[in-house]
């Protein structure tokens, strides 16, 4: 069986947008991680799925409140990225969002948005599978940011004095 510090070094090959996964928790708290495992499962009904460790602090949240937000990152929000990655409690301060009809928190600026409801949830190794069906989403559109073997790109140099 491939080591899991290969397994990642192989996996880092896959070139992929920056997430940030969104939910309340049950006292209404904003809640998110960083999260690249994401991807569009169905056209027909609208499906998309996220990947989330069992380690991360959302995880209960993800799985009580049966509704998540996935929010695409802009190539200069790179900043937001680092900080959703860690296990800090005030991730959301001064990280511009609003809260949506649906009560999921979107972050501004984000290049789209998607408001899901969980319809199934599927436990594989120390993973949980969010599946999510797309009740809204909108796509304010931009750069996005990029993952590339564990550093942070963008489809173009920035252009000079942007
Ligand atoms: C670019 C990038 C992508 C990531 N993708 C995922 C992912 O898809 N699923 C996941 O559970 N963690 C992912 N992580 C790791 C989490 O963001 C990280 O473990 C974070 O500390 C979780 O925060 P929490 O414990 O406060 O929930 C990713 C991290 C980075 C930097």
């Amino acid at each position: 069986m491939v080591g899991s510090d290969d397994f990642r070094r192989v996996l880092s090959h896959f070139t992929t947008g920056v997430t940030i996964v969104t939910t309340c928790d049950g006292d209404g708290r904003p809640t998110g991680l960083t999260a690249s495992a994401f991807c569009s499962v169905s056209l027909d009904p609208p499906l998309v799925l996220v990947c989330v460790d069992h380690k991360s602090q959302s995880y209960p949240a993800l799985r009580e409140r049966g509704c998540f937000a996935i929010n695409i990152l802009h190539a200069e929000q790179e900043v937001i990225s680092r900080r959703f990655a860690s296990t800090r409690l005030d991730k959301f301060d001064g990280v511009p969002h609003t809260l949506s009809e649906l009560g999921l928190p979107l972050v501004d600026g984000a290049i789209a948005r998607l408001e899901c409801t969980t319809v199934s949830m599927h436990v594989e190794g120390d993973h949980t599978i969010f599946v999510g069906r797309v009740e809204r989403a909108d796509a304010p559109s931009g750069e996005p940011l990029l993952y590339f073997k564990g550093k942070y790109e963008r489809l173009s140099e920035p252009k000079p004095g942007a």
